[in-house]
């Protein structure tokens, strides 16, 4: 992470787009001082202003960036420009431009287009980096380096085809075995020359998990050869690239052992529906993942609006509270760094009406600059949890690209056209935990599970037989092992296993064998009923219904309509000195929540009770902990607090026994409260004319 002892708070800054009226720059660093900014991030689409022709270097515009921001106090975490290229790199050298999965090669333009694989293209990103590390590895300004810009996506050309080749030659070395992982007889796909294996034939399931591993594994190699030059010339400077949640065809785990840090790029839209907590619990779920990637350490968000996005179907402003309360959600979950995109709005281009701390008008009198001086002011009070680990929650979740991406290349189970359903699961299951008032992590399916008591792993669907043997070894030592529909089909290779669902050797593990899955329609539900904790459950299923068999297993709760009324759903089974337990179905929220509850109860795991969409959480802070309390709802909420003293960020004022919580408030504990009441007192803003340099 950038060294700092506060909440680094900026935005993505274009100098560059502005260089033609100078009077905005100084401007731009006056501006950001109002709002407590302490940093922005610079030239992340400034290739063509920092080299205009070949070998041409024109840094001048980012030395004076860098020079005045070290001269104000403020930092700035320097992009690698590789998330565009320039025009003139792009007709020069076509083979850096990406093909589409049609064979057909893009045109220049765009952005985050180019083929990870191009030597040419590896060697100019190598080129501009060494130059950008060698000018400024000295700077006092520079606190970070922003790696390209969302890197994703695929390419087909035949430098990737060629690289595809080489891939699954190491993987597999010789055909036979590549025929036999992909089950290839099947149509009559047998490869008999390397040359024949194209990058994408969705009749060959093995294939597609094989190709996303190795595009996933050439945005790897790409940022690696991005850092080297950085690494070897600034090795002080952390390196980082923006990620995005839970995007598909980046298996992030994979990322995070090359990088220094780890940042997400996050835009929680607005809801218009009565449960706006189910969208903030989400948001969670991709806070757990990102301090997950950091190894449970502090991570950063490098982007998310200040105000509306420009690129949804309906581009709605955030309602009071909101944004203040998704920053204060961020750093409770072990943000140390919040960025917006973006500083200023640009006068063209695809992004003008994109929310930004800056707008048109240029002054600071609007109500999204107003908000964001005041979250300035509240995240310069929570200075004392910056650098500070957040506690490891008692359970954790797998989240595992391995088994959605054959999920999702798997013809049958109710995927493709229907989503993300590998994601969904984990969704759920996560809030469900978290209404049951359970804090949870979310883990690699390779992580040490020694430190939990629950390991949950939704529609595991895809696993080898070590990861099966590993997880059955932390239910044997004591640990409670919680799986769901859509566990254990294939192996890594996408390949059914056989002798029963779940596989390999989960059958035993489980106490169950289960004979079939039924796909329901879209408006179907079947009846699950069962006992908890002594009390009844009455809930119901969509979706997926798998038709199970107990072999030993103790039934929890049976399905109580369709031709399987009667088979049981959701189990338990001891294992060694733990316990396994599966929900063989897609239960109605509830139905989670009670299993969840039960299970908290039955462990004795640490857990809250609080209302629905109220979420209260606890940051350790240099001086003590650091608590938060949010009411994640659109309505208001009463609550009772007892002794504990909160005090409410949009009046500072203090807070205990019964209150009543405003639709989207926000309270905090453990920090200065006459902080935090000064972060709420309306400051008088300089208007732009006052913010005129002489
Ligand atoms: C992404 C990009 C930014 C910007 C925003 C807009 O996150 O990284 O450059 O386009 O989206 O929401
Ligand atoms: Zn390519």
């Amino acid at each position: 992470m950038p060294s700092c002892e506060r909440v680094l708070y900026g935005a993505d800054y274009n100098p560059d787009q502005w260089l033609h009226d100078p009077a905005v720059l100084l401007e731009d660093v006056e501006l950001m001082k109002k709002v407590h900014a302490t940093s922005a991030s610079v030239g992340i689409f400034s290739w063509t202003a920092l080299e205009p022709s070949p070998g041409v270097y024109t840094f001048d515009w980012l030395d004076e960036t860098m020079d005045r921001f070290a001269k104000n106090g403020l930092v700035v975490f320097l992009a690698t420009p590789s998330g565009s290229k320039p025009m003139w790199m792009s007709e020069l050298y076509p083979e850096i431009r990406r093909v589409n999965a049609h064979g057909q090669r893009e045109p220049s333009g765009g952005r985050h287009n180019h083929c990870p694989t191009s030597p040419v293209y590896r060697q100019a990103v190598a080129r501009i980096n060494r130059e950008l590390a060698k000018r400024y590895a000295k700077h006092p300004a520079l606190a970070l380096w922003h790696i390209g810009n969302e890197l994703n996506g695929e390419c087909h050309c035949p430098l990737c085809k060629n690289a595809f080749h080489d891939w699954l030659k190491q993987r597999y070395g010789s055909l036979e075995e590549l025929n036999r992982a992909w089950w290839a007889g099947f149509w009559n796909h047998t490869f008999t020359d390397w040359s024949q294996i194209p990058t994408i034939d969705k009749s060959i399931d093995g294939l597609c998990v094989d190709w996303l591993r190795f595009m996933n594994d050439q945005h790897v190699s790409f940022l690696e050869t991005e850092m080297a030059p950085l690494r070897e010339i600034t090795p002080q400077v952390p390196c980082t690239t923006n990620m995005m949640g839970t995007n598909r065809g980046t298996n992030y785990w994979k990322w995070s052992k090359t990088l220094d840090c780890i940042s997400n790029d996050i835009y929680p839209l607005p809801d218009d529906r009565a449960d706006t907590w189910r969208k903030s619990l989400g948001s969670d779920f991709t806070h757990s993942l990102m301090r997950g990637f950091a190894g449970g350490n502090p991570w950063m968000i490098m982007e998310c609006s200040p105000s509306s996005v420009n690129w949804s179907k309906i581009n709605k402003l955030k309602r009071p509270g909101v944004h203040l309360q998704e920053v204060m959600q961020a750093v409770a979950n072990g943000a140390d760094v919040v960025h917006y995109f973006q500083w200023r709005k640009g006068l063209g281009g695809f992004e003008k009406f994109h929310g930004a701390v800056v707008d048109h008008e240029g002054g600071t009198e609007g109500r999204v600059f107003k908000e964001c001086a005041e979250v300035g002011r509240v995240l310069r009070s929570l200075s004392p949890v910056v650098g500070i680990a957040p506690a490891r929650a008692p359970v954790a979740l797998v989240y595992d690209w391995e088994a959605r991406w054959a999920l999702d290349s798997s013809a049958g189970p109710k995927a493709g056209t229907y989503g993300d359903r590998y994601t969904e699961a984990c969704v759920e299951n996560f809030r469900a935990l978290r209404s049951a008032g359970v804090e949870v992590d979310l883990v690699a399916v390779d992580a040490d599970f020694s430190p939990y008591r629950v390991v949950v792993t939704p529609a595991l669907y895809s696993l080898s037989t070590e990861t099966a043997r590993r997880l059955a070894d932390f239910a044997s030592a004591g640990g409670t092992w919680v799986a769901t529909y859509l566990t254990g089909y294939v192996d890594t290779n996408n390949r059914c296993w056989r002798g029963g669902f779940p596989g390999p050797c989960l059958r035993e593990v489980f106490g169950f064998w289960n004979e079939e899955v039924d796909y329901l329609f879209d408006d179907e539900k079947v009846l699950v009923q069962g006992a908890f904790s002594g009390l009844d459950l009455l809930t119901e299923a969509t979706d997926i219904v798998e038709h199970i068999h107990a072999e030993g297993a103790t039934t929890l709760a049976t399905v109580e309509s369709e031709f399987y009324a009667g088979s049981p759903i959701i189990l338990r089974n001891d294992w060694g000195m733990g316990q396994t337990c599966y929900i063989g179905a897609r239960l109605a929220e509830e139905g989670y929540v009670a299993f969840y509850q039960h299970l908290a109860k039955e462990l004795d795991l640490p857990r809250l009770s609080l209302p629905r969409g109220v979420v209260r959480k606890t940051r350790l802070g240099a001086d003590g902990p650091v608590e938060f309390l949010f009411n994640y709802n659109r309505h208001e909420v009463a609550l009772d607090l007892g002794e504990d003293t909160f005090v409410r960020v949009a009046d500072g004022k203090p807070c205990r026994g019964k209150i009543t919580l405003r639709p989207y408030d926000s309270l905090l504990k453990g920090v200065r409260v006459s902080d935090a009441a000064a972060a709420a007192k309306p400051v008088s803003h300089p208007t732009r004319h006052e913010l005129q340099p002489s």
